[in-house]
């Protein structure tokens, strides 16, 4: 798993982070320069124990006793409430800066090409948005200021020790190295560890969720015990996933332990032949013991969060490269409205998806205004395809698709999307109500205008009879409604939203003959005075068009009316042969 960043990469990340960060720029040196005085209080700690024992209790004056323990106290509570301050200041720039990264992401993503997501699983693009940016809030909310705390403190505690008395300092340097060395190797081990956890736990979680999901499948066929004996087995593994960090740790945190009562024994000891010889005072030494908690325990801090802020580091690429890929729709400078009407023209289209071949070869397609344009076709011929070229979700290869004159790569987005609509065969409905979901098709219109759009369909009526009306919920995707209410909806929705070209999937989904003549009505109702492209599954609707094009094989194969192509005795009419004899389809 690529949880770890190079160091050209953690450089590249370091940058474009401190560009984003610029408008927190004061926030954060005033954070900073609490974060050094805290650090401070803590190590002047020890330094007051030693002033209170080498001129307090040593030579018996107790105001300077006094002293020492009164000043320990107001340095203790002053770094305490700094503590608090740095806490609250990191968190409210890092959640400031987390919210507007989360934001900048979405509409980022809404803004990217349909062939972005034909490439990218939803699904990964979702654990960007969770996973990713949750090690990066984990390390906002404490572990960036733990961190740099527990680095100010290691650095600081080294210096002041050395300030203090080199020759005893020298012998607590013996005993640091091997707890670095350690500390990197639990690192190292507690992050491979780690991640194989979450893997484990995740493979976990897929066979728990499959068993589940195929519940009736599993009891249908007796097969618990089969599946019982797979979930053992990932459940076995996460077992030793997790056994094995504790290893790690159960090694390293003694090792540790011992290190630091080993390390003051050696200060005690060592230190005790040196004030005999005058070298450093007693107070010197209580001082040292107490300095070396602020060296161990940072360094087993730091390696804990080590892996945190490398797994963010990790989570700020992927994002910035998310966030640096470009549309492939974009709009070019200097683009023009498209006219209100016009011919749609699709000349010498080629066009495959990625590198892959092409799947339309040369296809040119003329349109007139007002005109209705059937587009049928054997299954993967190609019609869905020069539908999304039509409507500019993707451009061609090769050769042009042009409206009321326009090149559509030179058209403004807006006005690219105004003047032409899709209609998908599943219209996808938003949490929301009716109304709500309506209206999404042109944000602007007044209640009075949706009622317009919803009779101009003839659907007062069937609207009306919904439980609430316009107002009712349709929930999740619409689970509340059924398939042709749906379907209605995304109807209205594009008669809103009042295109010029309207380009339509027809739905496959079977509804009731009741249903289906009313979404058949709204539909007619819908196309009247509009330029229409079709893509029909059924005969009625290839039958009414104006002029019917049969895609096969991504080359235009015949285009004519019903009549026509009926007396030409090719694709067409051997598709209508089919048509007539499977009755359900014929609508
Ligand atoms: N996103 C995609 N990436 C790669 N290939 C695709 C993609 N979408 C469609 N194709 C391929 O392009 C060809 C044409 O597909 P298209 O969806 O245009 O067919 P269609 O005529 O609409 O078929 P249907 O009647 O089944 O809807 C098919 O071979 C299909 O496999
Ligand atoms: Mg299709």
């Amino acid at each position: 798993m690529d949880e770890t960043l190079t160091r050209a990469d953690a450089t590249k990340v370091l940058r474009r982070l401190r560009e984003l960060l610029r408008p927190y720029r004061g926030q954060i040196a005033l954070a900073t320069l609490l974060l050094v005085s805290q650090t401070a209080c803590l190590l002047a700690g020890p330094a007051l124990v030693r002033y209170g024992i080498d001129s307090g209790l040593g030579p018996g004056d107790g105001g300077a006793l006094n002293t020492a323990a009164i000043v320990y106290l107001v340095i203790a509570f002053v770094g305490a409430y700094l503590g608090r301050l740095v806490i609250l200041m990191v968190a409210r720039v890092g959640e400031t800066f987390l919210r507007d990264l989360r934001e900048r992401v979405f509409r980022h993503l809404l803004s990217l090409g349909l062939d972005f997501f034909e490439r990218e699983k939803t699904g990964r693009l979702v654990a960007r948005m969770t996973s990713d940016i949750e090690a990066l809030q984990e390390l906002v909310s404490v572990g960036l200021v733990m961190f740099v705390q527990n680095a100010l403190i290691f650095v600081g505690a080294i210096v002041v020790i050395f300030l203090l008395s080199w020759q005893l300092a020298l012998f607590v340097l013996v005993v640091v190295p091997p707890v670095v060395i350690a500390s990197r190797w639990f690192r190292r081990e507690s992050n491979r560890a780690y991640l194989e956890v979450r893997d484990r736990i995740g493979q976990n979680l897929a066979t728990l969720q499959e068993g589940l999901a195929g519940v009736r499948v599993v009891q249908a066929f007796g097969r618990e015990p089969a599946v019982t004996r797979r979930f053992r087995g990932t459940n076995e593994a996460q077992y030793d996933a997790h056994l094995e960090t504790v290893r790690i740790s159960a090694r390293y945190f003694p090792f540790v332990e011992f290190s630091g009562v080993f390390g003051t024994a050696l200060i005690i000891g060592i230190g005790g032949w040196f004030v005999n010889r005058d070298i450093v005072t007693v107070g010197t030494v209580a001082a040292f013991v107490l300095y070396l908690n602020n060296l161990f325990e940072p360094v087993q801090q730091l390696s804990q969060l080590y892996n945190l802020v490398q797994q963010s580091g990790a989570a700020l690429q992927k994002l910035f490269e998310l966030l640096d890929t470009r549309s492939s729709i974009t709009e070019r400078p200097g683009a023009v409205d498209l006219p209100d009407e016009g011919p749609l023209q699709v000349e010498h289209v080629t066009f495959g998806y990625g590198d892959g071949e092409p799947v339309l070869h040369d296809v040119t397609l003329p349109v007139a205004p007002g005109e209705r344009l059937a587009l049928v076709g054997p299954t993967g011929a190609g019609k869905s395809t020069l539908a999304k070229l039509i409507a500019r979700f993707y451009d061609p290869r090769e050769g042009r698709v042009r409206f009321g004159g326009v090149d559509l790569r030179d058209a403004t987005l807006r006005s690219l999307r105004r003047r032409i609509v899709v209609v998908p065969q599943e219209g996808f409905l938003f949490a929301g109500t009716v109304r709500d979901n309506i209206r999404f098709g042109w944000a602007e219109a007044t209640d009075a205008e949706i009622d317009d759009a919803i009779s101009a369909l003839g659907l007062t009526e069937r609207f009306d009879a919904l439980i609430d009306g316009l107002d009712t919920e349709v929930r999740e995707r619409g689970s509340r409604l059924s398939a042709g209410e749906r379907q209605l909806v995304s109807l209205t929705r594009a008669a809103l939203a009042d295109p010029t070209l309207l380009v339509l999937d027809e739905a496959t989904s079977n509804l009731d003959p009741g249903t289906e003549r009313t979404v058949e009505q709204a539909l007619e109702r819908l196309m009247e005075g509009r330029t229409v492209v079709v893509i029909a599954h059924r005969l009625s609707t290839a039958e009414r068009a104006d002029r019917i094009a049969v895609v096969d094989e991504g080359r235009l194969a015949e285009l004519g009316t019903h009549e026509e192509l009926l007396g030409r005795e090719g694709c067409y009419a051997s598709l209508y042969a089919a048509w007539m004899a499977a009755p359900a389809a014929t609508g």
